[in-house]
């Protein structure tokens, strides 16, 4: 198995996408934006979402460009509110062909920073 830590600064990652709909909808799934825009900061879960997908991509062990394009790591929820994740085409071929069949990711945010912990398994 491989981990990937990621820490995100709240404020730094709102300005970078503040006001660019273009760029988070190019980021991030319609479930998440819907999601994170239905909470009292919606700018700590984004900004956790994002932390996630860079985790991944340390536990993955290659930068996006070998992995596909944002868009293609998503975190998902279920009944409880535990957050998972689904791939999709370019970092779905990667992981396959890095030998990954399950992970795992674990979110936390405060009003300052996000972070996410994924970790990728072989078997
Ligand atoms: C879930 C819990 C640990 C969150 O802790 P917190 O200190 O309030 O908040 P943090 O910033 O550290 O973590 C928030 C993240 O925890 C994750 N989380 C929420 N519920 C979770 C769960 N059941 N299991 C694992 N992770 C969970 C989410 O990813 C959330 O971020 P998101 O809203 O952006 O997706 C806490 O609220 C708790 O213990 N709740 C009850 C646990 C439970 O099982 N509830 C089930 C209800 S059916």
């Amino acid at each position: 198995m491989r981990v990937g830590v990621d820490l995100v600064e709240v404020a730094a990652f709102q300005a970078r996408f503040d006001g660019r709909d273009d760029l988070l909808a190019h980021t991030f799934s319609a479930t998440e934006l819907a999601y994170c825009r239905a909470q009292p900061h919606p700018w700590r879960h984004l900004a956790a979402r994002f932390a996630a997908r860079e985790a991944a991509l340390k536990a993955l062990g290659t930068g996006l460009a070998a992995a596909g394009s944002w868009r293609d790591i998503e975190v998902t929820r279920d009944p409880a509110g535990a957050p998972g994740l689904v791939f999709h085409g370019g970092m779905a071929g990667a992981l396959a062909r890095a030998g990954f069949e399950r992970s795992t990711v674990s979110l936390s945010h405060t009003a300052t920073h996000a972070i996410a912990v994924v970790v990728l398994f072989r078997a």
